[in-house]
């Protein structure tokens, strides 16, 4: 079933008893999204998909209008993996007025991928708390791609006392390594041949953990180096290590967990990909 006003929300979630499993999303579904919603319904009686592209977290215009917007094929695949309920509300039934209070990340917001997005993790936190209060779920789930947003959500549920389980599932990937992504749609046969550098910087990273963060950075480095010789060439925005919780950049004697996170360009196309490695 699909609503898209919070009216309609609020009397189709009043029919669901037992518990909910949220799977926040902004539609464009793909493997990995299946894999959450899969993920979701081990762990809920019922699953709720939210298709929403929420205009506060994208810092240029031009991105948000060329976000993929494919709800019919979303509302196939939910229907297919047994979703209970798809939220797909309009800009105006979410933001019927310019919101006054919002939801700082603080911080963690303006460090890695928040350098480059100003404002983006303010907007992601802002929907998902807009989102918690309508669906009211018990556990919410996402993917580890998006590894920094994961860990400014698991603070906002706990800072906030949300009462939201946060569940993270593995990055899906295709078999050469490329992690889905709803805008891998927009590579040309070529620009997808580079694209694969991204993940090829990780797990060279991962090859070299025992020589420490800075060997690790050295090895992931020389895949993006020369991925950005290629043609056409892999424009590279960040490749850190990062602390696993606060996403601050780890220091060349750190043990412990830690997240190599990668963005770049390739063509008009930013893509982000992360592993989590042990030193
Ligand atoms: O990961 C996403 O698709 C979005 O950032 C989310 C969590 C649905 C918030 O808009």
């Amino acid at each position: 079933m699909i609503v898209h006003t919070p009216a309609e929300l609020a009397a189709a979630r009043g029919a669901l008893s037992g518990t909910v499993a949220l799977v926040p999303t902004m539609g464009a579904l793909h493997e990995g999204h299946r894999s959450l919603i899969r993920a979701a319904r081990e762990i809920a009686d019922h699953v709720v998909v939210s298709v929403f592209v929420n205009p506060l977290q994208f810092g240029e215009k031009a991105d948000l209008d060329r976000y993929p917007r494919t709800l019919e094929a979303d509302a196939a695949i939910c229907a297919e993996e047994g979703v209970a309920l798809v939220f797909a509300p309009s800009a105006a039934d979410m933001y019927p007025r310019e919101p006054v209070v919002t939801v700082s990340a603080g911080e963690m917001g303006t460090v890695v991928e928040g350098a480059s997005r100003p404002g983006h993790f303010d907007g992601v936190l802002t929907v998902v708390t807009k989102l918690f209060g309508l669906v009211r779920p018990d556990s919410a789930l996402f993917g580890q791609k998006d590894a920094q947003q994961l860990a400014v959500i698991r603070r906002l549920s706990e800072d906030l006392n949300l009462g939201v389980r946060i569940v993270a599932c593995p990055t899906v990937r295709e078999a050469d390594g490329l992690a889905l992504s709803s805008r891998n749609r927009f590579l040309s046969p070529d620009e997808r041949v580079t694209a694969v550098a991204l993940s090829r910087a990780l797990f060279a990273g991962r090859d070299a953990v025992e020589l420490g963060p800075a060997g690790v950075l050295a090895a992931a480095g020389a895949v993006l180096d020369a991925a950005a010789k290629a043609e056409p060439p892999l424009d590279r925005d960040y490749l850190v290590l990062a602390d696993s919780v606060t996403f601050s950049p780890v220091t060349a004697g750190h043990s412990g967990p830690a997240v190599l996170a990668v963005a770049a360009r390739v063509g008009e196309t930013r893509l982000i990909d992360n592993l989590p490695l042990e030193f």
